[in-house]
């Protein structure tokens, strides 16, 4: 057995789940907590909305224990767990107005009518829906629905808030809004969030942790900037932000530190990751990252295509060896400002800027 985390709102340690011959999770552990905004990022089946839905009570998982408050919750119904949800389809209730919607947990908990109807004016203004309490749900927008879904959620102050894609089936305006009011009453109501998206820039702008799954697996947990700068496998490197790789072959070190040889041409890497000299590996360098020159070293590359961004420039690179890159610059960098498509550059980069898997 693991010992408990101290601080620890939520504990899962080697949690299991498989559907059939399907193994949705495997073997999951973390803690979130108390106040921490907790993300689930990855690709469609990885697993997210599984874990999820042991920790809300609505799967069993076959092995492995969820611990709620330092009280294992493995056999507790969902209603006794403490545990308010958001789903990406809102659920609302089609005939009762918003108000009875968003009191409909506290009449399940017997809250007194009086007091119910305190809460339910204050989620309400929470949510910026004051004037909306007897409409139904069919005369409110999307984006309106998902606000009274969320009061709903959070109207009876449960100790945890699960969210599985919540923003998923609106518009992109709407989405980026919703995100920023989510991280504020997170933030006001000092709320403990779990949270899943496939949406790498909504996970990286809301969350103060993220824990990136890969196949019924965390990959690894951390803050964005720790995965964005320190990705611990070639999977965070290609689902955190944007990178482009280039397959080498690891040379050793030296004086300098550690080199791969891509296309012949021996370049710095970081030495996060060691690699037998002579193994493959992958190189990841961030399109920031990504110097270009006309003239001294580097791997040789055929600008392909110059995109204006108005702020950046958006360098399209053929590498020798066929891979596609892009550099990205700001504008008013003077590097680079004279190469036109069609020309051969070079392209380099610190070593501590690239990370070289291994394969
Ligand atoms: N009720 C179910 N019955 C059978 N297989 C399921 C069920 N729910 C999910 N799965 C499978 O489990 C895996 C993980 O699914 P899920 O947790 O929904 O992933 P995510 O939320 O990351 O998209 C997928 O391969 C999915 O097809
Ligand atoms: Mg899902």
């Amino acid at each position: 057995m693991t010992q408990p985390t101290a601080g620890a709102l939520l504990e899962l340690s080697g949690v299991r789940k498989r559907y059939g011959q399907q193994v949705a999770v495997d073997d999951v552990s973390l803690a979130l907590r108390e106040g921490e905004f907790l993300t689930f990022l990855g690709p469609s089946g990885s697993g997210k909305t599984t874990t999820l839905m042991m920790v809300a009570g609505l799967q069993q998982p076959d092995a492995g224990s969820i611990i709620l408050r330092g009280k294992a919750v493995d056999r507790l119904p969902p209603y006794k767990r403490d545990i308010g949800m958001v789903f990406q389809h809102y659920a609302l209730f089609p005939h009762m107005t918003v108000r009875r919607n968003i009191a409909f947990p506290l009449e399940m908990r017997g809250t007194p009518k009086a007091e119910a109807s305190r809460l339910v004016d204050e989620a309400l203004a929470m949510v910026g829906l004051p004037h909306h309490g007897e409409r139904l749900p069919r005369e409110l927008s999307g984006g309106q629905q998902q606000r009274v879904a969320l009061a709903r959620a959070m109207v009876y102050r449960p100790a945890l808030l699960l969210m599985d894609e919540p923003l998923g089936a609106l518009d992109k305006s709407l989405r980026e809004q919703l995100q920023l009011e989510i991280k504020r009453l997170h933030r006001e109501r000092r709320m403990s969030v779990l949270y899943v998206t496939h949406d790498q820039s909504e996970a990286l702008t809301m969350s103060d942790r993220i824990a990136v799954f890969n196949d019924g697996r965390i990959e690894q947990i951390g803050a964005p900037a720790d995965l964005y700068e320190r990705p611990a496998s070639r999977f965070v490197a290609g689902f955190v932000g944007e990178t482009n790789f280039l397959t080498g072959e690891a040379l050793g070190r030296d004086g300098n530190g550690a080199r791969v040889s891509l296309a012949g041409v021996a370049m710095p890497v970081s030495d996060r990751f060691l690699a037998t000299p002579g193994s493959r590996v992958s190189v990841a360098v961030r399109p920031e990252r990504v110097r270009l020159s006309t003239t001294g070293e580097g791997v040789p590359a055929e600008l392909v295509d110059l995109i204006y961004l108005g702020n950046a420039r958006r360098f399209v690179l053929r590498l020798a060896g066929g891979a596609e890159w892009t550099a990205l610059m700001q504008a008013d960098a003077a590097e680079a400002s004279e190469i036109e498509p069609g020309q051969t550059v070079r392209v380099s980069w610190q070593g501590m800027h690239a990370t070289a898997f291994p394969m």
